[in-house]
């Protein structure tokens, strides 16, 4: 191991009030010493610094003093004659970005899904009702689905990281790429960022091992520069990213109006909405902050204003982010530099963190003593240039798996999918028994082979008059 470099390092951990992570290092062997020089080396301590100094004062809360705060203006979803041409409009431009191949697919999958518990990546989790296809695999058919549709293939960007990067890539390759060219699929890794104490003091897991965590989804921007992915986008020709989260097996990432609206609106960064369930429902708003558009987490806004509700009773801060968005490589670059005012910041989460004493023995807390240093996708929002939202029908588009039990858990983005199967029967003319939620009392799957959208299905359904929709059928 080289001796300048291990006092190099030292020093520098010294010099940040950091040096207890080397405090067990004359008790631990070569191969301990070299993961933990190795850890050590990939912490930037002047981003650590200003990352514990932001997220410790809680950057993004919102308190009542906060006077400029207003609802944030959003494109509805068409209803008229105006709108639905405006909607048109949009879609066919959406199409011509399709065709010129200047969009690609990104999903974010770096996260540890701590909630959902599952034993391996959250895209490998089996969601779809039937047949069990996983996360991943839906999205591989979405994508092979539009490949059909237009002119040019669709790039598909995946971001892991340390935790999760390894085994996802081998069940891309246990599936065969889900029958898409590898040559179309990039993995990037994004970025780690170690745990603190309240104090700012970087966490030990273990003598030899520094507490590390990926960096949140904000992590996006810097991961595209980083590994080089942003020059690849733009040697292939690709203008518009197409962001979306790992867990939600509705996500209609390849919908042309939503481009389209991103494109006519002159916008660098685009988002999609839909209406919040309640007032206590877990996703951010958006809203209008101080004159910019902004994302207010919903951890963040005060009950008060949660609560709020217009003279015809509905919720004043309505527009929840569904965490879909369509971002310009060149805005993406800019923020991924991490220059001068185009910078993301941190967010600090509470959590409990396995740690060591002073001698070096494991504790488990049982409250939490650390925090998870994150930056989020949506504060770059108010960076860009002419921000825009888009509705969209929620119960087409939105159903996040987190939990294994509970709100946003496996069974309700089950049950989700089938009322979605069944409303597009339905509103076809086909026939089937469903319950007052609108769920059938049989389960069955349309891939997204067959239609990736009610209007598409509208479309096949009636070239298929004689399908009848029995308990188990998959439509592909
Ligand atoms: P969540 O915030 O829901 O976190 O991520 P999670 O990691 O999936 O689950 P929990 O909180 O540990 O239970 C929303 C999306 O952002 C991605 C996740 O993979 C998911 O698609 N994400 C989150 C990242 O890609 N990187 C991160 O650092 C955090």
């Amino acid at each position: 191991m080289n001796a300048n470099l291990v006092s190099e390092v030292r020093s520098a951990f010294e010099e940040a009030g950091q040096g207890h992570v080397f405090n067990f290092w004359d008790r631990l062997s070569q191969e301990e010493r070299k993961h933990l020089l190795k850890q050590a080396c990939q912490i930037d301590l002047t981003r650590l610094k200003d990352a514990s100094r932001e997220a410790l004062g809680q950057a993004g809360s919102v308190n009542d003093s906060d006077a400029d705060l207003e609802p944030a203006p959003w494109i509805p979803l068409p209803s008229g004659v105006d709108s639905t041409r405006l909607w048109e409009e949009a879609e066919g431009i959406g199409e011509e970005l399709l065709n010129a191949g200047k969009i690609a697919a990104f999903t974010v999958a770096g996260g540890q899904g701590t909630r959902l518990g599952f034993n391996g990546p959250k895209g490998a989790f089996p969601i779809t009702p039937v047949s069990q296809k996983s996360l991943f695999q839906l999205f591989a058919e979405k994508i092979k689905a539009a490949q059909m549709r237009f002119e040019k293939p669709i790039m598909w960007f995946i971001m892991t990281s340390e935790i999760n990067d390894e085994a996802t890539k081998k069940f891309f390759i246990g599936n065969d790429n889900f029958g898409l060219s590898s040559s179309k699929i990039r993995f990037l890794r994004q970025g780690m960022m170690p745990a603190i104490r309240p104090t700012g003091e970087i966490i030990l897991e273990r003598p030899d091992r520094i507490s590390m965590n990926p960096d949140g989804h904000g992590g996006f921007f810097r991961a595209v520069v980083d590994n080089g992915v942003a020059e690849e986008m733009r040697n292939a020709g690709i203008e518009t990213i197409s962001y979306f989260q790992v867990d939600n097996p509705l996500a209609p990432f390849l919908e042309p109006a939503f481009l389209g609206f991103h494109s006519m609106s002159g916008s660098e960064m685009s988002s999609r909405a839909a209406h919040k369930k309640g007032p206590d429902e877990k996703v951010g708003v958006f809203c209008k902050r101080n004159g910019n558009l902004s994302v207010i987490e919903y951890s963040d806004l005060p009950d008060n204003l949660a609560r709020l509700r217009s003279e015809d009773g509905d919720l004043v801060f309505n527009a929840g982010n569904l965490a879909m968005h369509a971002i310009d490589l060149a805005f993406v670059e800019r923020i991924g530099k991490n220059k001068g005012i185009y910078k993301l910041p941190y967010h600090s989460a509470k959590k409990k963190v396995p740690t060591v004493d002073a001698q070096g023995c494991k504790v488990t807390p049982k409250k939490p003593n650390g925090i998870k240093l994150e930056t989020f996708v949506f504060d770059a929002i108010p960076l860009a240039k002419a921000p825009c939202i888009v509705e969209v029908c929620r119960a087409d588009a939105f159903s996040p798996v987190k939990n294994a039990e509970g709100d946003d858990s496996i069974a309700t983005c089950r049950s989700d999918q089938l009322r979605k199967y069944a409303r597009w029967v339905k509103e076809a003319g086909g026939e089937l028994p469903i319950d007052e939620t609108g769920e059938p009392n049989i389960s069955f799957e349309i891939t997204p082979q067959f239609a990736d959208s009610q209007d598409e299905f509208t479309r096949r359904w009636r070239d298929k008059s004689n399908l009848c929709i029995e308990d188990g059928l998959i439509l592909d």
